[in-house]
């Protein structure tokens, strides 16, 4: 089966993390920046885990230096996922990499970003709309700014707000104020919780920070009582398998959690996270799904179904994007 035509809704990417390798080596050189120690001999990126790849990406975030890189980025990254069916992205984007926090430098990497999806639009046929993102190991402290940065750019693009980094940095409860003022904003909520920190932290998560979606969530599989919370307050799963994989979330595809959280009712989503890194694109995380537990076609369309409806755009995109995902006369 070719999985690549059948047309996806992706909602867990990170912008900066789908760049590819030979993208951020192309800006390091014209910056005169030396990042060979984040690549291996084959030209991938390099890390042992986690922790190591958290410094990793950020090592690659420090040649993306002004609108125009993100607008070049955003560029290559929608070519890139369009031609694997996906016709709608969410992204996370972060204020810290884009001017440091500063709002009016902010405005102005969001309107490269959003030139480059307008054009991406027309070119490739794919939406692209932008979660602004916390960054956990920079403390609490450092997320007040870019929760301010969300409130104050809420709009056609920016639809949301969230949380990523390290997981197991302070507890949901800390981040309490950014997600607050974000949501006084009228913003949607998601937070990646449960991909290290176990149902503990998801439950918390859920708890403390009122999100509508969790980021991996994996580790709700453990408790029961956990899953029946998500199914009663609806929350969503943004699982992201490849990247569970390849970061050693979970020993291997076999023993995933995917399937059974599915079987419990739960609604799960699938993404890529960091495509580039984790040597994955979405039609690899298709086939594997399949291969792994024998999803086809049918349960694609569900769980792109199930994705369009969690997505955090508003009602006239969605409906735009359903007419993508319905099968060619
Ligand atoms: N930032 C980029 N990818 C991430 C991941 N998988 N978990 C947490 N933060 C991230
Ligand atoms: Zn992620």
């Amino acid at each position: 089966m070719n999985f690549r035509e059948l047309p996806k809704v992706e909602l867990h990417t990170h912008l900066e993390g789908c760049a590819p390798p030979a993208f951020i080596r192309q800006l390091a050189h014209e910056k005169r920046l030396d990042l060979s120690g984040i690549f291996t001999a084959e030209g991938g990126y390099d890390f042992r885990d986690f922790d190591h790849f958290l410094q990793v990406y950020e090592a690659a975030c420090t040649t993306l230096q002004s609108p125009e890189d993100f607008r070049r980025l955003t560029m290559a990254v929608l070519e890139e996922t369009a031609s694997h069916g996906v016709v709608y992205m969410e992204t996370f984007v972060s204020p810290d990499f884009c001017g440091g926090g500063d709002l009016v430098a902010w405005t102005d990497y969001l309107a490269a970003m959003q030139e480059a999806a307008a054009e991406a639009e027309d070119k490739f046929g794919i939406t692209l709309k932008g979660i602004v993102t916390g960054i956990r190991h920079f403390g609490p402290e450092a997320c007040k700014p870019a929760a301010l940065c969300a409130a104050e750019t809420y709009g056609d693009f920016i639809t949301g707000y969230g949380m990523a980094g390290g997981e197991m940095v302070g507890r949901p409860a800390d981040y309490a104020y950014s997600f607050d003022l974000a949501r006084e904003a009228g913003m949607p909520l998601t937070c990646h919780a449960g991909e290290w920190g176990g149902a503990l932290m998801v439950a918390e998560t859920i708890r403390d920070l009122r999100v509508a979606r969790i980021g991996h969530g994996i580790g709700a599989i453990d408790d029961p009582t956990l899953i029946d919370e998500i199914l009663e307050k609806d929350i969503v799963l943004e699982v992201c398998p490849g990247s569970n994989v390849v970061l050693k979330a979970v020993d291997g595809w076999a023993s995933h959690p995917i399937a059974k959280l599915r079987d419990a009712g739960v609604k799960v989503t699938v993404s890529t996270d960091d495509p580039p890194f984790f040597h994955t694109t979405m039609t690899a995380e298709y086939d594997m799904l399949h291969q792994t537990f024998g999803w086809g076609e049918d349960e694609f369309k569900a769980l792109n179904a199930t994705a369009l409806a969690a997505a955090f755009c508003d009602d006239d995109t969605k409906a735009r994007v359903a007419k993508r995902l319905e099968p060619a006369q």
